[in-house]
């Protein structure tokens, strides 16, 4: 499969997002056999916000196939005093491999794809978080095998991990409903994206709905995050009044279907978007998700800096 970037999973197929689903679970299976695969690559990191799980599932990847990961920190690097983002771009690519960026606006990895010769992978922009969706359908995959036809509901912001769900869905066939509090509902041009994807591969069109018991309804999985993102920091409080009834209680998964399971990204602010009796409780699959980043971002530079590309 030949392709540059890691952008949106807009720009992936459903059989090259299966294809990554794959080359994951052979990868989880065997880890030892793809010691060498990427052997002298460097990925650099680029790091404008903080992060646990992205930062280490991609440094432990790529040290997993025998390449070097680079953290740069937002502190660390010139792009804090004003150098571009095409400079940096260009410039990192006459080092590394592979860049890896998470950042404030999304066109800073459309910058750095576009000025960059190397792969560029989106850790989580304020619009998208592909490798988090890619990971979560291939947490679901694991357990519930073939996606098409399953229900996600996604409760609460309409923020970068439900815009990112809302491609995933499509893609994959599956159906998504979308609840969120008024003026909190996904981005208009996302949402119309998304259907216009769905029309085109014969998929449910994404529903979007400030009733969260109608979108958890006949749903395979309850999905929510954070309601503040982050750099919404300063909106915390306002928020946590507008999103009153948008919490995913043990109630609200009950109204789902019997085997439905519960999803978040991570980090999680228990008593806020999910009780904790949900997040620990035994339909929560939220530690998968987190090990699955690991198995399918290593997928994912195989494919765009390994022998596949
Ligand atoms: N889910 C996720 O991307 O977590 P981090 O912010 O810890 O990377
Ligand atoms: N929506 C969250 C996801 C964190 C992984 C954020 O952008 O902060």
């Amino acid at each position: 499969m030949a392709r540059k970037h890691f952008l949106s999973l807009k720009d992936w197929s459903r059989e090259e997002i299966e294809g990554l689903f794959d080359l994951a679970a052979g990868m989880k299976a065997d880890p030892t056999a793809w010691a060498e695969a990427l052997k002298g690559q460097s990925l650099a990191m680029i790091f404008q916000k903080p992060s646990t799980r992205t930062r280490v599932s991609f440094e432990v990847g790529m040290f997993q196939l025998g390449g070097q990961a680079l953290f740069l920190g937002a502190n660390d690097i010139q792009l804090h005093r004003g150098e571009t983002v095409g400079d940096t771009a260009a410039v990192l690519s006459r080092y590394v491999d592979g860049i890896m960026a998470r950042v404030f606006a999304h066109q800073d990895v459309l910058d750095l794809a576009r000025h960059g010769t190397v792969p560029v992978i989106n850790g989580l922009s304020d619009l998208l978080h592909p490798c988090q969706a890619l990971a979560d359908y291939f947490t679901l995959r694991e357990r519930r095998g073939p996606l098409a036809g399953l229900k996600m509901a996604y409760v609460g912001d309409g923020n970068n991990v439900a815009h990112a769900l809302m491609f995933g869905a499509v893609k994959l066939g599956c159906a998504i409903s979308v609840a969120c509090p008024p003026g909190y509902g996904p981005n208009k041009l996302i949402f119309k994206s998304t259907a216009r994807e769905a029309q085109k591969l014969g998929s449910p069109k994404p529903e979007v709905t400030n009733d969260p018991m109608a979108a958890v309804a006949a749903a395979d999985v309850v999905y929510t995050d954070v309601w503040a993102s982050m750099g919404q920091e300063a909106e915390q409080q306002k928020r946590a009044e507008a999103f009153q009834g948008f919490r995913v209680t043990p109630e609200m998964m009950a109204a789902a279907r019997p085997e439905a399971v519960f999803m978040h990204c991570l980090p999680a602010h228990r008593g806020e978007e999910g009780d904790a009796a949900v997040m620990d409780g035994p339909q929560s699959m939220v530690y998968d998700e987190a090990e699955n980043r690991l198995h399918v971002q290593k997928a994912v530079l195989y494919t765009l800096m390994g022998g596949a590309s």
